[in-house]
């Protein structure tokens, strides 16, 4: 690839799903785009980009098929859901019991991929909360990546998607076998709901959630579309509410919104009350940037 391709391809992709590439990173890109390039019949990657900006949906949508990195697996580094089981969702039952009303629980799994990620939260809020037809439990699982929505909402795993994460115990109370692999059932589909959403187009229409798992996307994003994604998450928490990151993702150097908790031998985040109200109204980013962090 020519210097012109890389920055041609990066810009497209940064426009696409705000994934931050370099020419660091060249192999990715054409191991991931390549065959697109050659179905398109374009002679170089500069040409592939112009005609994917002024093209339909469809291809800017196979482009973010092919570039984003969907790696993920049943109960992903197992501490965050024994912190889901044993803090988060305690301390959420304990806090919601004695409301007469509406004992609601919202889940957002953000950049859910092929949606492991959800459904380990289900089975995760079944395990812990026996009666939880009792409650009005939703999941919303978002991803950028059609695809990646598609195979979730399907719920159907091979083995080789099974045998990582999933416990036997697990597999067998939650799954039943169809076709050589498995397909998760109805009552933990149910829990789930499956939507199309970009972290960098504005979220603020889905509401507030009790709990928030944001992990393993933002790692691909640039310094400030970072920051700047986090921050909206914070908004999008209830005053209470538990946002959970990837194993290699912090957010301690993004100033005094986020408190850190450390349980089960994970962290996660929660909104920090004890900010001045002109803070919490949004003014996160000043006073980050006011404070000399990034
Ligand atoms: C590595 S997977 C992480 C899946 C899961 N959260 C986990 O930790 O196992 C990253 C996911 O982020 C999604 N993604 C990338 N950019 C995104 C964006 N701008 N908005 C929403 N999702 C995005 C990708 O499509 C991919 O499914």
């Amino acid at each position: 690839m020519t210097p012109q391709d890389i920055d041609a391809v990066c810009g497209l992709v940064y426009d696409l799903c705000g994934i931050a590439l370099d020419s660091s990173k060249d192999y990715l890109i054409e191991s991931r785009l390549a065959d697109l390039v050659k179905r398109e019949g374009c002679a170089n990657y500069v040409e592939f980009a112009v005609r994917a900006r002024s093209a339909s949906a469809e291809l800017k949508r196979d482009v973010i098929n092919a570039i984003t990195t969907r790696e993920t697996l049943f109960f992903r580094d197992k501490s965050p859901f024994e912190a889901l089981m044993f803090k988060a969702i305690p301390e959420l039952v304990d806090e919601k019991s004695n409301v007469a009303y509406d004992r609601r629980i919202r889940i957002w799994s953000a950049a859910c991929s092929t949606g492991q990620e959800p459904y380990s939260i289900a089975m995760t809020l079944m395990e812990t909360l026996p009666d939880y037809r009792n409650w009005n439990i939703s999941i919303l699982a978002t991803d950028i990546s059609d695809d990646a929505i598609e195979r979730a909402s399907r719920g159907f795993y091979p083995p080789m998607e099974t045998s990582r994460g999933l416990e036997a115990r697990y597999m067998n109370k939650y799954f039943t076998p169809q076709d050589g692999g498995h397909r998760i059932r109805d009552e933990v589909r149910s829990l789930v709901s499956f939507e199309k959403v970009n972290l960098l187009q504005s979220f603020a229409h889905l509401g507030r959630f009790d709990i928030v798992f944001c992990r393993n996307a933002i790692i691909y994003f640039n310094a400030e579309d970072r920051k700047r994604t986090y921050l909206n998450l914070a908004n999008q928490l209830t005053d209470n509410g538990y946002l959970f990151v990837g194993s290699s993702e912090s957010l301690m150097d993004l100033g005094p919104r986020f408190q850190p908790q450390h349980h089960c031998k994970s962290v996660f985040y929660q909104p920090n009350r004890q900010l001045p109200d002109f803070i919490l109204a949004n003014k996160v980013g000043q006073t980050a940037t006011t404070a000399g962090l990034r």
